[in-house]
């Protein structure tokens, strides 16, 4: 019997039905039960095992991805258990095999690359465990589910924001570097599409110089900066950097403040950290890319109580596996350029608050941005 919900919104109702309270949470937390619900008719649901990357290459995982996972699986009063594999690729396979043995019946993992995720995926499914492929597409993989943005339309919208910005400043035939993410992240593929769909043009009509491209691995921050350095060395002109995320756009501004370039030479990012966004109040970045990390959450969550209670799910979209040729059902949100204008639409949002934002000399900052 297919037991189907339909898109986002139904993903996201199922989330309200709660109708049991086993417990759970990770560590000493234990879930709160759901109100009023009953939980004596309904078939115990299975527990629900999250693997976030690492908290480094961005602080959205931490901060934001946890936090409104968590939160959804609270309201809906299912057991799960939401760990961090902190960049290693072995302790993300322990940590799959721990949340199988102690009963997951779904597990939904943000990839450190296709590879091991492909092999806890094929684990997952041999034990009868349900899969979600968590913002990162596992290439090969073969998840049940992939929820995430419309990661070319991310690239696409930091393009056309680093155009936006070479304009307003009226830089003649700007040299663009690329600092582009981890080479084994498939969303790296996709920003890049996106941002080259809009720069090669501009490099093939000879308006822009392509400048040096390299991508980072793993994300890693610290790389970013020994990069850009060695970018900037090998070529003082450069003009703008398109930045993959908030994490590499700082690693570049900080080099670039070494030299007095902060301001002179637009940076993009991804993400709407507090640093990023406080990196564009003081006009070093030039924008960042909001992904409504809540809405996604929620999607993921919805798709894996309905997953825990023995329900197939069905959702609108797809997505094809570029390595296998499969169409994975997909939830795509979609993402929102971010410049100084609306940082306060981020703020409004309740994803950053103002007093984390508005900090030192921020605060006057916010206040000319209209940051409430
Ligand atoms: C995510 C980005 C994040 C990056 C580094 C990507 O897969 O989509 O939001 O900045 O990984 O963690």
């Amino acid at each position: 019997m297919r037991n189907g919900i339909l898109g986002l919104t139904a993903a996201a109702a199922a989330l309200s039905l709660g109708l049991t309270a086993c417990g759970g949470g990770s560590g000493d937390t234990a879930a709160a039960p759901s109100s009023g619900a009953s939980t004596t008719s309904a078939a115990k649901p299975g527990k629900i095992g999250v693997i976030l990357p690492d908290s480094k290459s961005s602080a959205r995982w931490e901060t934001a991805d946890r936090k409104y996972l968590e939160e959804a699986f609270k309201a809906a009063g299912v057991a799960y258990d939401i760990q961090n594999a902190q960049g290693d690729k072995t302790a993300f396979q322990t940590i799959a095999d721990q949340m199988i043995t102690n009963g997951a019946t779904v597990l939904a993992i943000v990839n450190l690359d296709s590879g091991t995720g492909k092999a806890v995926l094929d684990k997952a499914k041999a034990q009868g465990v349900a899969t979600i492929d968590y913002d990162r597409l596992t290439l090969g993989g073969g998840a049940s589910y992939y929820v995430s943005f419309d990661n070319t339309k991310v690239g696409t919208l930091q393009g056309e924001g680093l155009v936006k910005c070479l304009t307003d400043k009226k830089v003649d035939k700007p040299i663009v570097a690329e600092l582009n993410g981890s080479p084994t992240d498939n969303n790296a593929t996709l920003f890049k599409a996106g941002y080259d769909g809009v720069l090669k043009p501009k490099y093939d009509s000879g308006d822009y110089k392509k400048g040096p491209d390299q991508s980072v691995p793993d994300w890693d921050n610290t790389k970013a900066g020994t990069i850009f350095e060695q970018m900037l060395t090998s070529e003082s002109k450069i003009a703008g950097v398109l930045a993959a995320n908030d994490g590499l756009g700082n690693a570049a501004i900080t080099v670039l403040k070494k030299q007095n370039l902060n301001g002179k030479v637009p940076v993009t990012g991804q993400d709407a950290t507090v640093q990023g966004l406080q990196n564009i109040l003081a006009g070093d970045q030039c924008m960042t890319v909001y992904k409504a990390v809540k809405k996604e959450a929620d999607a993921a969550a919805g798709l894996a109580i309905a997953l825990a209670k023995g329900e197939k799910p069905t959702v609108s979209g797809t997505t094809k596996d570029t390595q296998t040729s499969q169409d994975v059902p997909s939830v795509l949100l979609d993402p929102q350029s971010i410049t100084f204008d609306t940082v306060k639409d981020v703020v409004a949002d309740g994803y950053v608050t103002k007093d984390e934002l508005c900090t030192g000399d921020f605060a006057a900052k916010c206040t000319e941005a209209g940051i409430q």
